[in-house]
């Protein structure tokens, strides 16, 4: 059992919680995910690790309540418990050795984005973070992408946080402004790392886009995660999450994301009921 030693409300719609999970703690790394399943016959879900603690045997989560499985995650509290938490799974990102580095995040995309550009930082590389939110109710971990940062560009939809406009606007801006990243780390909704890749192919700029398809056994068994990178199918849980942005198939990976919608919103409904 994985007991829940810390849970706070980021904001309306994202939670995070701190694990007891030694084991996990011990060897992950970032980029990787855990899968977790709330109770007995509840359902498994991958999720990034946001942070974690060696010494303290702790790892960090953070979740959108979007479905059956987080709304019942979320209903528990400090002092609960998990019954499955399962992990480090999938390839860890490669970092080593990058100078200069814009880091991208969208929306609840910034959990994962944020432990990428810290890492980052601890290896010494200049880190640009550029995080988009829809309005200013929706953001999260500002402090902490200030504090591993060089420079931090706020966006959003609607104007009421930093910057009125799109992250791609901001990275355009930046790239104009004359910085030469080694790559771009792109993390969000499929729609803001599709047009992500789309700007950074016109610059010739390598980017790495982390994602994140439906999964079932997080092995590589069950070919649940597939995608279409560089014309070759790929399991985003063993081959992944992180991929060159400029090879996915991300048109393929919005339609096989939208197929479940519908089974979702029963599950939902049925988990509120
Ligand atoms: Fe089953 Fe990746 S989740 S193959």
């Amino acid at each position: 059992m994985y007991k829940i030693l810390e849970k706070e409300a980021l904001n309306p719609t994202v939670t995070k919680m701190v694990i007891e999970a030694p084991l996990v703690a011990h060897k992950a790394q970032p980029g990787q995910f855990i899968i977790f399943r709330a109770s007995e016959d509840g359902e498994r879900v991958p999720l990034t690790i946001a942070d974690y603690d060696r010494e303290k045997g702790t790892v960090t989560i953070i979740f959108q309540i979007v479905g059956a499985a987080t709304m019942e995650l979320n209903a528990l509290n400090e002092g609960d418990s998990l019954v499955d938490f399962v992990g480090p799974l999938g390839t860890p990102s490669h970092l080593d050795g990058l100078k200069k580095v814009a880091v991208v995040g969208g929306g609840v995309g910034c959990a994962i984005a944020y432990p990428t550009a810290k890492k980052l930082h601890e290896l010494g590389a200049e880190v640009h973070s550029i995080v988009g939110f829809r309005n200013k109710d929706l953001v999260i971990l500002e402090k902490e992408f200030e504090a591993v940062s060089n420079r931090v560009v706020k966006m959003s939809d609607d104007g009421t946080w930093g910057e009125k406009g799109l992250v791609t606007n901001a990275l355009e801006a930046l790239i104009k402004e004359g910085n030469q990243y080694d790559e771009v780390i792109a993390i969000g909704p499929l729609v803001m790392m599709k047009f992500v890749c789309k700007l950074t192919k016109e610059y010739n700029i390598k980017t790495t886009v982390s994602m994140n398809p439906i999964m079932i056994d997080g092995t590589g068994m069950c070919g649940g995660c597939r995608l279409t990178v560089g014309g070759e199918t790929k399991f985003a849980c063993v081959d992944g999450p992180d991929f060159d942005g400029h090879l996915v198939d991300f048109d393929e990976a919005m339609h096989r994301g939208s197929m479940y919608r519908d089974f979702e919103a029963h599950a939902r409904e049925a988990e509120c009921n």
